[in-house]
């Protein structure tokens, strides 16, 4: 089977690859013309030999060109027994096409013929026809623009005679030169020339669709001399005599050797080598000397350079321009005022270290390029000498003060020199200080600093800012000098982001002292108080509980606090709330329910934001002291009464003893959860809004009075009196986080010999107060809820 399918595969291929060649010769594709201009129509007839075995009497001719396939070919059978097909192209807009003439045999076509279309345009009249004499090569080289492309292959020939006067004879012809290939430019060697004597010369361009010929030109060669340009170098500078002068280059030219008994003008152009500048011109230079000093550049600026040269008195050409040469001016000293500032510390009496800052300022467009700094002082006595303290780049330096040294001179330096000396003198500070400071920020990231001028004015202030941080010295500083002593403020815009805390001094300068420095904290833009403080209870009653808080102090550069807002909601979703000034510190909360649990906690609000306290639990009294009395009375009697009944049960029937505390664990050998009466807080207290996840955590445990009994951890858990008492109680708080997941497994057979956390049971009746839950004991199982009176003894 497979080897019955490969066969007709291979026949199949056989048959593709010979069909087409079986029609060679079957008739072919004749052109009205084998190349139109562009655009033009173009008509083609294909004709099948009669004797082409292919061709049936129906067989249809089709056209192609390119792949695409063409309508429009009016097919008819003629005399002789042969078929023909004519097609007309109306626009032929391509320059290269191929036309395929087709036939269609079965279910496919068969090529029969191809033919190249071409079109283009007849050649357009060559012009800026220019020659000149190239004495290198001795011949005259003439060129022109040939002009738009015609997509056909064009000839150019430059033709030419000799003559005299204006060129309206011909004396004697000169043989075409005809251009290589494309190029548009031809040689006419010194032979043919006759110099002194004008000649006509014209460009001629050809194609198959037409000629066309230039404007004729008539000059004599000798007119046209074009001379190669000189070389350009920089003078040596060792060969100076003075020091090179920013600005300034110093040029030197070596004119071309074979025309060096020729008299030559030169020009030379100049640029700077970054930018858009144009070039500039320069010249005649000094035809003698052949040296140039160019001056009025920029100074530490790399120019490119080029010169050229033309024949002196006599007619020619310019030269072409030499080849780039690339110099950069000297530097010039920097040109600026130095801003500075120190701070000092005394490291003991006779060692005071200086930090000394400053800030180059242009006086000047171009200031110079600064490539370091100098900071030194002069012994006195010492005349001239210098002792350096500081070469660097950066814009600070620590140095040691000599003792005796008062002042110290800082300069800028280049490669051109140094800048004008800036003397620093370590002024006492022994001006009046300055008038209130301010801030405002316009935007998160600039401040205003204002002040009160001073009497008498300052000559200028120093302002540093940076982050507030608790380091003295581990905070940087960006500080800025304002000359202006008439001033009352200015913006920093440094180094300013939102939400942080800068501190900003202000230091006055006067003529030979200075002022103390002022400091102020501001935010550009800050945030809601960091804290509220925490509500206390202070005296709870049946509708009503009294709430204190301490406020808290000011924030470093935040604004004041407007108002308190008091939130207390009630344990089913009911919230109240109440705005307070900003001076309160206590607050009575009316028309409470009683035997109610409320949230209670208080927002403190500045013009940044507001932020809210932890929450505190609280419930209302439910019963009078006098009623509770009477009812722990008899609860007691009860109690005591059944104890006795008991004892006295168990003393009558021994053998039944283990039946009774069948499920007292021992202390020590179980976990925690299954000592509590879990049930509770479900059953016998309902308290659905502690699961409310709306509900803020509590972080804090707050316990009015404690109990009257003292009871230990472990005490308080066997015994079965002071829980379950829920309508006795009084007024209690919560500990541990509402939130957090259901109870533990009320009986865990695995962990018999888990020893309960000795941190669990916070001692009960007794204050403790955790900031925050994090601080928990970690093993406090938070999702126990432990109630229990506190008992209150008036
Ligand atoms: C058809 O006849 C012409 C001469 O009339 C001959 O040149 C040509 O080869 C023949 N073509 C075929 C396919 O037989
Ligand atoms: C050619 O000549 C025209 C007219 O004289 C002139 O505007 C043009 O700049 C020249 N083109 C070149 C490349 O020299
Ligand atoms: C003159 O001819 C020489 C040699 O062919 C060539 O190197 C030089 O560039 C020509 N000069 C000009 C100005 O074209
Ligand atoms: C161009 O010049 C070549 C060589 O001189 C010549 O063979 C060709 O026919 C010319 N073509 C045209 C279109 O004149
Ligand atoms: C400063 O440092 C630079 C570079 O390190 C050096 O060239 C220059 O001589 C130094 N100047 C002085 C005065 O020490
Ligand atoms: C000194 O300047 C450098 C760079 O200019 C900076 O990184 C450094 O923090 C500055 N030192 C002080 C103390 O400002
Ligand atoms: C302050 O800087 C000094 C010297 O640079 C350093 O000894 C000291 O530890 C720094 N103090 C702080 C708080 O960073
Ligand atoms: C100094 O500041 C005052 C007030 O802003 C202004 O009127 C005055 O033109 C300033 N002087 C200079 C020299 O800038
Ligand atoms: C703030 O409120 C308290 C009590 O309501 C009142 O005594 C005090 O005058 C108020 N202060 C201001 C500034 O309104
Ligand atoms: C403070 O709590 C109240 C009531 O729960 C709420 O409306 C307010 O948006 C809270 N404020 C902030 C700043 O969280």
């Amino acid at each position: 089977m497979a080897g019955l399918g490969n066969w007709s595969l291979t026949r199949a291929a056989l048959i593709i690859l010979l069909l087409p060649r079986s029609l060679e010769g079957c008739g072919h594709i004749s052109l009205s013309a084998p190349t139109v201009r562009l655009g033009d129509a173009i008509t083609a007839s294909c004709i099948i030999k009669q004797n082409c075995s292919y061709v049936g009497p129906e067989s249809q001719i089709l056209w192609k060109l390119g792949t695409e396939l063409q309508p429009g070919g009016r097919q008819q059978r003629l005399p002789d027994g042969t078929q023909e097909s004519i097609i007309t192209l109306p626009h032929l807009n391509d320059p290269w096409a191929l036309l395929s003439c087709y036939l269609r045999w079965g279910n496919s076509l068969q090529m029969v013929d191809q033919a190249e279309l071409q079109a283009g345009y007849p050649p357009f009249t060559p012009h800026n026809l220019s020659c000149f004499m190239n004495l290198t090569a001795n011949c005259l080289t003439c060129q022109w623009e040939p002009g738009p492309d015609t997509h056909l292959s064009t000839n150019f020939t430059l033709k030419s005679f000799k003559s005299r006067g204006n060129c309206q004879t011909q004396e004697e012809t000169i043989p075409d030169c005809v251009s290589e290939d494309g190029q548009s430019h031809c040689s006419i060697p010194r032979k043919y020339l006759q110099l002194y004597q004008t000649m006509g010369i014209w460009v001629q361009a050809e194609n198959v669709l037409g000629t066309s010929v230039s404007p004729q030109l008539c000059l004599d060669p000798m007119d046209v001399v074009k001379l190669e340009p000189p070389t350009l170098w920089a003078l040596d500078p060792s060969s100076e005599v003075a020091p090179p002068q920013p600005g300034c280059l110093q040029l030197h030219w070596e004119l071309w050797k074979p025309g060096l008994y020729m008299e030559q003008n030169c020009e030379l152009r100049h640029k700077p080598q970054l930018g858009e500048a144009s070039w500039a011109l320069v010249g005649p230079l000094p035809c003698k000397t052949l040296h140039y000093k160019l001056c009025g550049l920029l100074p530490s600026t790399t120019y490119t350079l080029q010169i050229r040269c033309i024949r002196q008195l006599l007619p020619g050409d310019w030269s072409n321009w030499s080849p780039s040469l690339e110099l950069t001016t000297p530097q010039r000293a920097p040109i600026v005022r130095l801003d500075t500032w120190w701070r000092q510390r005394q490291l003991d009496p006779r060692t005071v270290d200086v930090q000394l800052f400053w800030k180059p300022m242009p006086l000047e467009e171009d200031r110079g390029q600064i490539q370091g700094y100098l900071v030194s002082w002069r012994p006195s006595g010492q005349l001239g000498a210098v002792s350096p303290l500081c070469n660097t780049t950066e814009l600070n330096c620590t140095f040691h003060l000599p003792s005796e040294a008062r002042e110290v001179i800082l300069v800028a330096y280049n490669t051109g020199g140094t800048s004008r000396p800036t003397p620093v003198v370590f002024l006492e500070c022994r001006g009046p200080p300055l008038g209130r400071l301010y801030t405002m920020a316009p935007d998160p990231h600039s401040l205003w600093v204002g002040w009160k001028p001073s009497k008498p004015q300052p000559r200028g202030y120093v302002i540093e800012w940076g982050l507030h941080t608790p380091s003295p010295n581990g905070s940087h500083k960006t500080w800025k000098m304002e000359h202006n002593g008439s001033i009352a403020g200015t913006l920093l815009q440094e180094n300013i982001w939102p939400f942080q805390l800068y501190e900003i001094t202000v230091t006055p300068l006067y003529q030979d002292t200075i002022g103390p420095s002022q400091h102020i904290y501001a935010y550009s833009q800050e945030m809601a108080p960091s804290h509220a403080p925490e509500p206390h209870l202070k005296h709870i009653g049946k509708t009503w509980a009294k709430l204190e808080w301490v406020p808290q102090a000011p924030e470093l550069g935040k604004s004041p606090l407007t108002h308190y807002t008091i939130f207390w909601t009630k344990a089913q979703g009911q919230s109240f709330s109440t705005v307070l000034n900003a001076s309160s510190h206590d607050y009575v909360l009316h028309g409470l329910e009683p035997a109610s649990l409320y949230h209670v906690h208080l927002m403190v609000t500045s013009r940044a934001g507001a932020t809210n306290s932890t929450s505190l639990i609280l419930v209302t009294k439910a019963l009078e002291e006098s009623e509770l009395h009477i009812i722990l009375g008899l609860f007691g009697l009860l109690l005591l009464l059944t104890c006795l009944c008991g004892a006295a049960w168990l003393c009558c029937r021994p053998s039944r003893k283990n039946h009774l505390w069948p499920s007292v664990p021992d202390p020590a050998h179980s976990s925690l959860s299954s000592w509590v009466p879990t049930i509770m807080a479900e059953e016998i207290f309902q308290l659905p809004s502690l699961w409310d996840p709306s509900v803020l955590p509590i972080t804090k445990i707050t316990v009015l009075e404690e109990e009257e009994k003292k009871s230990g951890p472990w005490e308080s858990n066997d015994s079965s009196g002071t829980c379950g008492l829920p309508t006795l109680v009084q007024a209690y708080v919560l500990q541990g986080d509402p939130r957090a997941p259901s109870m533990q497994p009320q009986s865990q057979s695995g962990t018999s010999d888990q020893h309960p956390s000795p941190t669990f049971p916070i001692p009960l009746g007794w204050a403790s107060h955790f900031e925050d839950h994090r601080m928990l004991p970690p093993t406090f199982p938070t999702s126990v809820l432990c109630l229990f009176p506190v008992i209150s003894v008036t």
